[in-house]
């Protein structure tokens, strides 16, 4: 088989947290040289869907490229790119609204969830985000979509209109596959271990940013919601210690088995410092490349111009095929 071509989108939000880091960040990295290319997309257009502040966006792109960076994103073994800075990407997304039903939209429940009961009042930008995020992927012909659970929908959506361009226009886009990572995807929030740690949704004690000082780390996990029990393992009923536990496991690099086994007979104090630990020393050396990268804003430009160059490049000639199926331009 050919080697994929992985393409994802990363929010640019500053705050990236725990979840984020274990569930998708880290991911990109040791996936970067398995895709060919793997392409990382900051999608700022995706950003704009809900209330924003135009400088603020701007600095939380610098921010988010810094943390990719600093995560060990390589500019030379992956394609990391402002969205954007990628014309292509708009284009498309009205190209393919015409294979888009807007009873497909209104199915979305992260729209539906998003917007509640202010439906009226939401962006039309934001009723059109799966459609962009469509275009994002199909405009490379990717073939491997890694992102988290919360997006399947917006996934089988892309793949549908893919479908439906392919069978109204001939064979053009490739129906890409969801990759949902099997570590950490569901790293719950500290206090509220019934929720995810969400960047939106999350309690601020309950949430580890990757940029924490040490000390905020040490201080979040050690008031981690448990339970009245004492026991180190996981269980329906324990959700606060077996998140604890598959958190400590990710930045340990084993098998939540092996913590079970080390903790047993230890007590919640001891083990939650060590999970403790083993974030500060997962994070540590993310932070401190962090802070040495992103006062370079003109390096992350070069760095962001260069990556949206290479995009371009594969972008154009899937936009120059889809308008000629479409009958648009020239014959
Ligand atoms: N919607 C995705 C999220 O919130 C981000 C995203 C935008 C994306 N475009 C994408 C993910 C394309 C994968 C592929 O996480």
């Amino acid at each position: 088989m050919s080697a994929p071509i992985v393409f994802s989108g990363i929010q640019p939000t500053g705050r990236k947290h725990l979840g984020n880091y274990i569930g998708a960040i880290r991911q990109y990295v040791s996936g970067q040289d398995r895709g060919q290319p793997a392409i990382f997309c900051i999608v700022d257009l995706h950003a704009l869907s809900v209330a924003y502040d135009p400088a603020e966006l701007r600095e939380r792109v610098h921010d988010t490229t810094a943390i990719l960076l600093a995560a060990g994103l390589d500019p030379e073994r992956c394609i990391l790119f402002r969205q954007s800075d990628v014309r292509e990407h708009t284009e498309l997304t009205w190209l393919l609204s015409a294979v888009t039903s807007h009873g497909d939209l209104d199915r979305m429940t992260q729209f539906k969830e998003k917007t509640g009961a202010a439906r009226e009042l939401a962006s039309a930008a934001l009723f059109y985000y799966p459609v962009l995020m469509a275009a994002d992927v199909l405009a490379y012909k990717a073939t491997e979509v890694p992102v988290g659970d919360d997006q399947r929908q917006h996934v089988e959506l892309m793949r549908e209109v893919a479908r439906r361009f392919n069978g109204r226009f001939g064979e053009t886009l490739v129906v890409p596959e969801l990759i949902v990572p099997t570590v950490g995807a569901r790293i719950m929030d500290l206090q509220e271990p019934e929720r995810k740690m969400s960047t939106t949704a999350s309690t601020e004690a309950g949430t580890v940013f990757v940029l924490d000082e040490p000390a905020a780390i040490r201080k979040k996990l050690g008031s981690a919601v448990t339970d009245s029990g004492r026991e180190v393992r996981r269980a329906p009923e324990k959700a606060g210690v077996t998140n604890l536990i598959d958190v400590l496991a990710v930045a340990r690099g084993v098998g939540p088995e092996a913590i079970e086994a080390e903790f047993e007979g230890a007590g919640y104090g001891d083990f939650k410092k060590a999970v403790a630990e083993g974030v500060v020393e997962l994070l540590a050396p993310v932070r401190e490349r962090y802070a040495e990268l992103r006062p370079d804003e003109a390096a992350l430009e070069a760095t962001l111009a260069a990556g949206a160059e290479k995009a371009r490049a594969l972008a154009a000639p899937t936009l120059a095929e889809v308008r000629q199926r479409m009958g648009l331009g020239p014959a």
